[in-house]
């Protein structure tokens, strides 16, 4: 779509939006990280700022992908700098977006130096220790009238379909709305031809059909501007 054919519905609104994946140093040179393309978060700071949002993008590790325009980049690397930089911005925005791929551990401790491998030195063992819950930081310190969106990756298993954990996970991190992607192998039997669901806190859900990332960015979108107008903020 054409910028100048969008609504500009979110004109007037402070958004922060996650994207990309953390990386964990495990010393000068070696890190643990995930495979986030972080095109999801990109896509949604694009399409907020071309309705009118006032957007900035705290981006961690990403494949290559243009600035999107109109948009404040704060780029960061692990999930330490990401919180910080999260909690700072948050703290004048209406909405945000955690579509980030946060490490939920990092290793307890990061050599100063390169390690070396040695045949007199048993091979290294690598100890990990939980990363802060960034959601959970955001909700449990929400301003009043903040919207709080969270994303999760979801396979439907033995203990319950995608919806299920979905629903779980809603419950567990408290966030306004969830987005979640049905992914792997279950997911043709589990959501036919959708590619997840969007689910509320107050109970509403609606499956999010297959299409792009600017789609599902256009959709979350719609999604966050019908929740503030309900809750009359
Ligand atoms: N998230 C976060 N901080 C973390 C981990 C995750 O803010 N340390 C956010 C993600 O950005 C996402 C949401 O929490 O918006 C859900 O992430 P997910 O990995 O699905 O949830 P977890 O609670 O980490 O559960 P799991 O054990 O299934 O990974
Ligand atoms: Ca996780």
């Amino acid at each position: 779509a054409r910028a100048d054919a969008l609504p500009r519905d979110l004109a007037g609104l402070r958004v922060v939006v996650s994207a990309g994946g953390t990386r964990e140093p495990l010393d000068p040179v070696r890190y643990l990280g995930n495979r986030s393309s972080g095109k999801q978060g990109y896509a949604l700071a694009r399409v907020a700022a071309q309705r009118g949002a006032e957007v900035t993008l705290v981006a961690a590790h990403t494949v290559a992908l243009p600035d999107p325009p109109g948009v404040t980049l704060r780029r960061v690397s692990t999930a330490e700098e990401l919180r910080g930089a999260v909690h700072e911005s948050a703290e004048n925005a209406d909405v945000v977006v955690m579509a980030a791929a946060v490490a939920d551990f990092r290793p307890a401790n990061r050599a100063d130096y390169k390690i070396k491998k040695s045949d007199d030195q048993p091979d290294p063992t690598v100890v990990l220790e939980r990363n802060a819950d960034i959601l959970a930081e955001l909700v449990a310190n929400r301003r009043p009238g903040q919207t709080v969106v969270g994303f999760a990756a979801e396979t439907g298993d033995h203990h319950g379909s995608v919806l299920d954990h979905a629903r779980a996970k809603l419950k567990r991190k408290g966030c306004d709305l969830l987005v979640v992607n049905a992914v792997g192998e279950g997911r043709a039997f589990e959501v036919e031809d959708n590619a997840g669901w969007l689910l509320a806190a107050d109970g509403a859900e609606s499956p999010i059909p297959l299409g792009s990332k600017s789609q599902l960015a256009a959709t979350v979108w719609d999604a966050v501007a019908h929740f503030i107008q309900r809750s009359g903020s």
